[in-house]
């Protein structure tokens, strides 16, 4: 059963690594779409800390994860689970609700976030850390 789920994955962590292996474990096969520097763009306005090419290393590096593809756009995931044959996808549960619509081609399951880490936290932390030590 292949599995697919998609991600920034920027500047990586713990509830990274836990969400891909749980993802890994409800089959046999993991794929995972890493969004586009320039998607992130467009949503976040602003650009990843980590390029593009150095998240879809990092994710292929993983045990959990078989395969790595880039996603360009939000509008193409319908596209993306039929080209890679999706048996299902998986997200964190901040997407709660929002993939069912994938429901009549693969199942869609919703997976707990890992509490109290986020990219969005880190980057936050780090900032401070900087200011105060300058
Ligand atoms: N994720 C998770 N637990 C966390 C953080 C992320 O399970 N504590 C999951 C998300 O639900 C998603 C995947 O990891 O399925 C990739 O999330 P991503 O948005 O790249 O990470 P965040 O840390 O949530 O990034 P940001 O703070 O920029 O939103």
């Amino acid at each position: 059963m292949r599995i697919v789920t998609f991600g920034t994955f920027d500047v990586f962590h713990v509830g990274h690594v836990s969400i891909l292996e749980r993802a890994r474990s409800l089959g046999t096969e993991l794929y995972v779409g890493v969004s586009s520097d320039e998607l992130n763009f467009s949503k976040k306005d602003r650009y990843p800390i980590y390029s593009e090419e150095d998240r879809m290393h990092i994710v292929s590096a993983l045990k959990s994860v078989d395969f790595v593809f880039l996603e360009q756009s939000l509008e193409l995931k319908r596209e993306y689970l039929l080209q890679y044959k999706a048996d299902a996808l998986v997200m964190g549960d901040d997407w709660q609700g929002k993939f069912d619509e994938f429901n009549d081609i693969c199942k869609v399951i919703y997976l707990p976030r890992t509490p109290s880490v986020s990219t969005t936290e880190i980057i936050e932390v780090v900032k401070h850390v900087t200011v105060k030590s300058s």
